[in-house]
C-alpha cells in the first residue's frame, strides 16, 4: 500500500439517501466521463472537516432503476474529482436473522447474480487482458472504521454479511431467496454490483454500508410492501447519516492500494 490519503470521500447515495443533510454543501458539478453521464451531479461538501463528494445512485430525484445505473461513469466520475475511498450506501433486504428492518449492515463479502450490465473498465483498446484480484471485494480498513463510527454513536451493527447483487427491479421470489441463503448470502440488494468491482478496478477503497429495509422475500408470510420498506428507510437511515458522520475523518486517513 502506498500512502495516498487526503482526497475526499466518496459517498453514494441509494434508495432514502439522495442527500446527505450533515454535509456542509460547498457546491455542485454537473460532469462528464467518456463512459457518459454519472446518475447525478456531484454534490462537493465537508462533513466534521473532512472534504466528501455525494452522489446520488438513482439520480435526485430517484428516476434510475438499478438495472440501467451508469455504474461506470459514476465511478469514474468520483475518481476523477479526486475520491480514492468510497462508501456505497445499499437498501437490502434481510435474509440472516440477524438482519430485520432497520439493521445496518457492514458486508464482507459478495456474490454477483446481476447480468448484462456493463461491469468492467477492462473492455476495449487493451493491451493485454487484465484480471483484478476481487478475493475481499470490500476494503477491510474502511470496513473496521465505520463499525468503530457505529460504536462511537452507539448504534448496533452487523459486523459481517455475504451481500446478493441480483438484478432486479423486481423482488425474488421466496425459491430465489431459499436459493440465496443455501449459496451463504444474508442481505440482498440490486446495486451493490458491479459498483464495488469498478471500484476495484481503478485502486480505490470500496465499502458497503447496507440499510435492512425488508425481510427477503419468503423469510414471513407477509408480502413486500412499500409503505413496510418506506417505514424501515425512516427508522434506519438516521444510523446510517450518524456513521457517516462519525466515519467521515477517519476514511479521509485511509491509504489506498
Ligand atoms: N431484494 C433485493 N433488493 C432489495 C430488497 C430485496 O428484498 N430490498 C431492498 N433492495
Amino acid at each position: 500500500m502506498t500512502n495516498n490519503s487526503a482526497g475526499p470521500v466518496g459517498i453514494i447515495g441509494g434508495t432514502g439517501l439522495t442527500s446527505l443533510a450533515g454535509l456542509e454543501i460547498i457546491g455542485q458539478r454537473a460532469v462528464s466521463t467518456p463512459w457518459g453521464e454519472p446518475s447525478s451531479a456531484l454534490s462537493e461538501g465537508v462533513i466534521d472537516g473532512q472534504p466528501v463528494v455525494f452522489l446520488a445512485r438513482h439520480g435526485d430525484p430517484h428516476r434510475i432503476p438499478p438495472h440501467r445505473v451508469n455504474y461506470r461513469a459514476n465511478l469514474q466520475a468520483l475518481y476523477d474529482a479526486g475520491v480514492r475511498t468510497v462508501v456505497g450506501v445499499n437498501a437490502v433486504g434481510g435474509i440472516h436473522p440477524e438482519m430485520g428492518p432497520a439493521r445496518v449492515v457492514i458486508p464482507d463479502q459478495l456474490i454477483d447474480y446481476t447480468w448484462g450490465r456493463a461491469s468492467t473498465f477492462f473492455e476495449d483498446n487493451l493491451e493485454h487482458t487484465t484480471h483484478i484480484d476481487f478475493t475481499y471485494p470490500y476494503s477491510q480498513p474502511a470496513r473496521r472504521v465505520l463499525v468503530e463510527a457505529a460504536g462511537a454513536v452507539s448504534l448496533a451493527v452487523s459486523d459481517f454479511g455475504v451481500y446478493a447483487a441480483t438484478q432486479g427491479p423486481r423482488l425474488e421470489t421466496a425459491a430465489e431467496v431459499r436459493r440465496l441463503e443455501r449459496d451463504g448470502c444474508d442481505l440482498v440488494g440490486m446495486t451493490g454490483m458491479p459498483e464495488a468491482v469498478l471500484a476495484a478496478e481503478l485502486g480505490m477503497n470500496y465499502v458497503c454500508l447496507a440499510l435492512v429495509v425488508n425481510w427477503a422475500a419468503g423469510k414471513t408470510d407477509q408480502i413486500i410492501t412499500m409503505a413496510d420498506i418506506e417505514a424501515a428507510i425512516d427508522e434506519g437511515m438516521s444510523g446510517v447519516r450518524k456513521i457517516l458522520e462519525a466515519s467521515a475523518r477517519p476514511l479521509g486517513l485511509l491509504s489506498h492500494p
